[in-house]
């Protein structure tokens, strides 16, 4: 698919999802790009990128770090991150004007990976650890997969307000997620996290300036929510920080699950991943965890946990939260969510 069909179909997620901002400037970007204009010439050297890599995502994020960083105080107005209140639809003609003055930063920009530390996929991975200590009955051992920030490896100190009343998670938590859940909700118990650990490639640091800049510029800008989700989150993780390896999945893998630890329910965790994997690590990564899976035993079990998406048709995709569970390898659908978590549905 070309990059403006490409561009138009994320404009079209981002819309569903609560972003106009980020759809009008993707659209705006197409356009542009189909017409010659400075779009193109910036995005020619990623034209054949991978479309998991999403270098829509990826020009958003540039263009909105630009903004954080008080280079384009033209297209700040428009941008509610930082209290802009201009108007969506005169937004692109100011941002073209930034691409063509900032060509530069926003090629740096688009060859970084994309790196969102969404916290309130926790909603998915919380519910789904409830499903697993009601399976097991036994505390959990969580291993997360591109962790980026390890903010999601926090699940247990965030609150969730699941019904009236009904606070689980940590409930002074600053960071509170409200009514995330519908349908058939996971059985409630005390949820025992052990061991914590994530690996990512290009892992960022809660506590580096730097690192956070990078981490907000991948929110969508108008999603005012989730900004201060992520602030909250960067709260928690400054007071009780969970390191995230340097390593890409395989070599996580392959070292964390060698031997079957008994005692614990070994669960490796993953959101909006796979697609960022190269087919060889895709591989890997399923070969890994079979192979545990048949070393795993009722006391020393093995499970997958994920949120990742799913193609519909086009360009429209779901959310699934499935578990996979050995011994047995018996894998089935917990729930459906959003991109970034809430709502999620129990099936
Ligand atoms: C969209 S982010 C999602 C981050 C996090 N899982 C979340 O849901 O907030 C995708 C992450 O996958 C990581 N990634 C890319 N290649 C990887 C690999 N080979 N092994 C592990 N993680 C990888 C990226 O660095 C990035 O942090």
């Amino acid at each position: 698919m070309s990059l403006p069909r490409r561009f138009r179909a994320q404009a079209e997620q981002c819309l569903r999802n609560g972003s106009p901002l980020t759809a009008a400037l993707l659209e705006g970007a197409a356009g542009d790009d189909e017409a010659g204009g400075p779009v193109h010439e910036l995005l020619a050297p990623f034209a054949a990128d991978p479309s998991g890599s999403v270098a829509s995502l990826r020009f958003a994020g540039a263009l909105h770090r630009l903004v954080l960083e008080r280079q384009a105080p033209d297209l700040a107005l428009h941008y509610p991150s930082v209290g802009g209140t201009a108007p969506v639809e005169e937004a692109w003609p100011v941002a073209r004007r930034v691409v063509e003055r900032c060509a530069e930063q926003l090629a740096a920009g688009l060859r970084r990976p994309v790196q969102t530390n969404e916290v309130g996929r926790s909603a998915a991975l919380y519910g789904g650890l409830l499903h697993v200590t009601a399976r097991t009955g036994l505390p959990i051992r969580l291993l997360e997969v591109g962790a980026s920030a390890g903010l999601n490896l926090l699940v247990d100190r965030f609150a969730y307000e699941v019904a009236e009343g009904v606070v689980l998670g940590e409930p002074s938590s600053p960071v509170r997620l409200r009514a995330p859940w519908r349908g058939r909700f996971p059985a409630y118990a005390p949820l025992e996290v052990v061991s914590r650990a994530g690996c990512d490639p290009a892992p960022l640091d809660p506590g580096s300036e730097a690192d956070r800049l990078t981490l907000t510029s991948y929110v969508w800008a108008d999603q005012v929510d989730r900004f201060e989700r992520l602030r909250n989150a960067l709260q928690v993780a400054a007071a009780r920080p969970v390191p995230v390896e340097r390593l890409p999945a395989s070599a996580f893998l392959a070292r964390e699950l060698a031997e079957p630890v008994p005692g614990v329910a070994t669960v490796v965790w993953h959101s909006v991943v796979r697609q960022y994997l190269s087919v060889d690590e895709r591989v890997e990564m399923d070969r890994l965890l079979a192979e545990a899976g048949e070393r795993a035993t009722p006391d020393a079990p093995v499970l997958r946990l994920s949120l990742e998406p799913e193609r519909i048709a086009g360009s429209t995709f779901r959310f699934l939260v499935e578990l996979t569970e050995w011994p047995g390898g018996r894998r089935e659908l917990l729930a459906e969510a959003l991109g970034h978590g809430p709502p999620v549905t129990w099936v």
